[in-house]
């Protein structure tokens, strides 16, 4: 009988990807969550994580100012001791290096609020806006050392209204950022890597 794949969620803010992940391991699902980590005490998906019952950690980045390795030489702690076997980013704002992700490779995800390889980086729904786009959306990656660039697991489209501000757009992406996320991860924690894509 194989165990169920344990996954650590790490986050920067609120945490509305986190939920979205955890309320979707249910007992018949091939992983459940094990950690949310946060690089901030102020994050507060950290409470909605406790309230779901899901164990947390923090390793706030800023004591480690520009010594990336050295933040995360301690990032990487909570989430070995966890036993991570699958590490998904939501709404996790920090770079991580080449020396982190390589730990990773392969078990490690991202979702970013475009339809990449467009608009890596940030300000994406402003950035869609101004460039005259009609569709924009939202991407779940496999997490590589380059920034927003690994093999893509799941897309989503929205379409841009001519009235949209960045808000009004990323709240629509954001919807799609909750059913995308739980659905790749579904199928990636069962081994599936297929692309899906969502209209
Ligand atoms: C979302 O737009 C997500 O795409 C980006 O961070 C934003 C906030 O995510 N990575 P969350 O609500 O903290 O999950």
């Amino acid at each position: 009988m194989s165990s169920r794949k344990k996954v650590a969620i790490l986050i920067s803010g609120g945490g509305s990807n986190m939920v979205s992940l955890v309320e979707s391991m249910g007992s018949d699902h091939a992983a459940r969550p094990c950690l949310v980590l946060a690089n901030s005490a102020d994050a507060g998906g950290l409470q909605k994580a406790a309230t779901m019952g899901v164990p947390t950690a923090v390793v706030d980045h800023r004591p480690f100012g520009k010594d990336r390795a050295a933040f995360e030489a301690e990032l990487v702690k909570p989430i070995l001791a966890a036993g991570a076997d699958i590490v998904c980013l939501a709404g996790f704002m920090r770079v991580l290096t080449a020396g982190f992700v390589g730990q990773f490779q392969g078990r490690m995800l991202n979702i970013h609020p475009s339809l990449l390889p467009k608009y890596k980086g940030l300000h994406t729904h402003a950035r869609a806006i101004e460039a005259g786009d009609t569709v924009h959306g939202c991407s779940v990656h496999e997490v590589t050392p380059l920034l927003d660039d690994g093999p893509i697991l799941g897309q989503a489209t929205v379409p841009i209204h001519k009235d949209d501000t960045p808000d009004t757009l990323a709240a629509r992406v954001l919807v799609q950022e909750h059913k995308l996320y739980p659905a790749v991860l579904a199928r990636y924690a069962a081994g599936n890597r297929e692309p899906l894509s969502f209209s």
